[in-house]
């Protein structure tokens, strides 16, 4: 299509769709979500020029994963964003089936877009080129091209570069899927962000004492935090266990020490990022402040998403809260970022027996939580957490059979921190320990009941609005 028709196509979409997400009572009142069609990976996360910019994959012309775009966010304090123009569409030969999912950098004072432009052919075989954009003074992106091919022994399976600095370099982790169709994370090093050497896989399945871990690993992002170097990554096809891997696709976090120059990465086993139904291919990224904040899609691809009941509204997904990202002892902690608390109404307080407390508005909600467990707590019927001594339990009707399904966490919950939208649910277990992320479609007004003669301290804030402007 030339972009002159499909900016045609997506203007009129947007006009006729707009109106439609926005009045949906699930759509979202301070999460960010696309004004109309799919959004799924969170791209693009960086501060820069004082600004935080965060672009989505974005298919505006329909609930399909068809025609990604790079839609475009930004904001001052994480709050308030605003929509800017879009970043990337999939206008050329090389990125003809779609601007799929990259990172962005600094070079020089220009905001650079690294991504992957996706080209299918009618055999259903693929290929992959990864390629730059830099913005323009008028603020859109202007296309530089490939500048990395389908490296030889992997298959068309190569995507999602996520680029940082360290030391005099760039460095690139990108997906990519060997002859043998197993999970790969390849390091690559670039002087100048065009020219760039394969330096070789540092992590995958069946590599670095895993065990088989999947078949592709999209979406890596490595950083280091603390005293350890962590790698993210969305391995798909990981056997699903008893209470763990029970996702369409994964999403773990691997964390230990990188040597550059080997390049060796000794990591420890696989965890999982989130417990919870929706979370994938998050991203992340430092602020000025040296803080490591991330974005995930609240979502996951090939479940159940299309059975979502937005898509006959026009719409499916959001994205998570933002996190800030700490590192304990080799461990991955996840917390809201401190400037959602901005959002908060009056505070209000409940001590006593769970089953005793009142009935709370979960419509928009931040609720702390402290308690030994021995608890439920329903959300409009819709999706029931068991707060139990030694284990999580969230419970949700399978959008398609209608049976009830579950996820768990393993451990001692003493405090829960849970933020509530119009069709999200997002539980920090232990100051960030564990995080358990899903949707849910209640009938508005949603309330949430407690049950149980457990003790449990509570305060509560309603969160006022914040929409994009
Ligand atoms: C993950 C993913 C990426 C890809 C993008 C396409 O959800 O499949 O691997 O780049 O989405 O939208």
């Amino acid at each position: 299509m030339a972009s002159s028709t499909r900016l045609a196509a997506i203007l009129q979409a947007v006009m006729q769709g707009m109106p439609k997400a926005l009045s949906d009572s699930h759509y979202p009142g301070w999460h960010l979500a696309p004004v109309t069609g799919l959004l799924n990976d969170p791209n693009g996360f960086i501060h820069f020029d004082g600004h935080y910019h965060l672009f989505y994959q974005w298919n505006a012309l329909g609930c399909a994963h068809q025609h990604k775009c790079w839609g475009h966010w930004r904001s001052a304090d994480l709050l308030h964003w605003t929509h800017q123009p879009i970043a990337l569409m999939p206008d050329e030969e090389y990125d003809r089936s779609g601007c799929y999912s990259g990172s962005a950098v600094d070079d020089n004072g220009r905001l650079t877009l690294i991504y992957t432009g996706n080209v299918k052919f009618e055999d259903g075989s693929r290929t992959a080129w990864q390629c730059l954009a830099q913005q323009n003074n008028a603020g859109g992106f202007d296309k530089l091209g490939p500048v990395i091919a389908v490296p030889e022994g992997y298959t068309g399976h190569v995507r999602d570069p996520k680029v940082w600095r360290h030391e005099d370099h760039w460095y690139m982790v990108l997906a990519a899927q060997n002859m043998q169709l197993q999970g790969r994370v390849l390091l690559l090093r670039s002087d100048n962000l065009r020219e760039w050497q394969n330096l070789g896989e540092i992590a995958g399945s069946e590599l670095g004492g895993l065990g088989a871990a999947g078949y592709m690993w999209e979406c890596p992002d490595m950083f280091t935090l603390g005293d350890s170097m962590y790698l993210i990554c969305c391995p798909q096809g990981v056997a699903p266990e008893e209470k763990r891997y029970l996702n369409s696709h994964a999403c773990a976090w691997l964390s230990g020490s990188l040597d550059y120059q080997q390049p060796a990465y000794q990591h420890g086993p696989l965890n999982e990022m989130d417990a919870g139904f929706e979370f994938y291919a998050p991203q992340t990224t430092l602020t000025a402040d040296g803080r490591r904040l991330l974005v995930g899609w609240m979502g996951t691809p090939d479940g159940e998403e299309m059975a979502q009941p937005t898509v006959a509204q026009g719409w499916i997904h959001q994205m998570t809260c933002v996190r800030e990202l700490s590192s304990r002892n080799g461990r991955l902690f996840q917390q809201p970022i401190p400037e959602l608390q901005a959002l908060r109404q009056k505070e209000q307080h409940y001590q006593g027996r769970a089953e005793d407390a009142p009935p709370i508005g979960a419509q928009r909600l931040e609720l702390e939580l402290e308690s030994q467990g021995d608890i439920e707590l329903n959300f409009a019927d819709t999706l029931i957490l068991t707060w139990q001594q030694n284990e999580l339990r969230l419970a949700r009707r399978s959008l398609v059979t209608g049976k009830w399904t579950y996820r768990y966490w393993a451990g001692a919950a003493r405090r829960l921190n849970i933020l509530c939208d119009h069709s999200s649910v997002e539980i920090f277990i232990n100051d960030g320990e564990g995080v358990m992320s899903s949707r849910y479609f209640p009938d508005q007004p949603a309330l949430l009941t407690l049950r149980g003669r457990a003790e449990l301290q509570a305060r509560y804030w309603s969160l006022r609005r914040c929409m994009v402007e």
